[in-house]
């Protein structure tokens, strides 16, 4: 099962505290701790957590400077926990603008977790789907995409599952009470299924992790298709 969280929350959780926002986010990074052991312990098999977005780069420098050195503090403390519980990390997005350091950070914690087979952590950083699609096709057409005569969806049905190399998602959670994606795995969410919560991030726990869980056991999936038991009395 892959589950995604877009995990919104953390400047109002400090508000509400009179807290700087970074704060929350302060608080947020321990909140993924503790949901990354909580996914293993749920035999999730992926869990893609959204940390920064590109559009993210667009937040006073203070607090993007925080969030990265977060993502990096992150990496360096949990790399060990995740290699001896068999956790893979691996970050998705744009490396061009990270900086060495973190850069450094997330190699080390990659090739350190590379045989990890109980949980794939996946951490969005620097990420948007829509520039990962455009990116994805391009590495798919040798030569450009320029002039190429295949249909597009037939084309990236070929980069779902070579360039983008990851499942669908199954169920997507967002906290924070937002309902919609902010450019979050657009391709790889077309059948899943979502659940928002009003939980703002740093609130968040393994028991929200149950519920959530709980609401998609109950969900009965179609993909386009009709129920079981319709499709038996045709
Ligand atoms: C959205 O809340 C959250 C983010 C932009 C960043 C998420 C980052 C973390 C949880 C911490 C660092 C991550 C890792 C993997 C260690 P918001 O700031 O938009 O909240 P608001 O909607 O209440 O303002």
């Amino acid at each position: 099962m892959h589950v995604a969280i877009i995990m919104d929350g953390n400047g109002r959780w400090a508000a509400r505290r009179g807290l700087p926002r970074t704060a929350g986010h302060v608080q947020g990074a321990k909140v993924v701790r503790r949901i990354v052991e909580a996914a293993a312990r749920a035999d999730i098999a992926t869990l893609t957590l959204y940390a920064f977005s590109c559009d993210n780069w667009g937040r006073p420098p203070g607090e993007v400077a925080t969030l990265l050195r977060l993502l990096r503090r992150y990496l360096l403390a949990e790399t060990s926990y995740c290699a001896e519980n068999l956790v893979r990390v691996n970050v998705i997005g744009r490396r061009d603008r990270l900086s060495p350091d973190l850069l450094r950070a997330i190699e080390h914690s990659e090739r350190m977790t590379a045989k990890g087979s109980r949980l794939h952590l996946r951490i969005a950083v620097d990420y948007s789907a829509r520039h990962s699609i455009l990116q994805a096709a391009r590495r798919a057409l040798p030569g450009g995409a320029s002039g190429a005569e295949t249909e597009f969806l037939q084309l990236m049905n070929e980069v779902n599952h070579s360039a983008l190399a990851t499942q669908g998602v199954d169920l997507l959670i967002r906290t924070g009470g937002e309902k919609r994606l902010s450019d979050f795995l657009l391709w790889e969410c077309a059948y899943a299924e979502l659940y928002f919560t009003d939980c703002l991030w740093p609130d968040f726990d393994e028991d929200g992790l149950h519920q959530a869980l709980r609401d998609y056991a109950g969900r009965q999936r179609r993909f386009g298709r009709l129920p079981q038991a319709a499709d038996a009395a045709i």
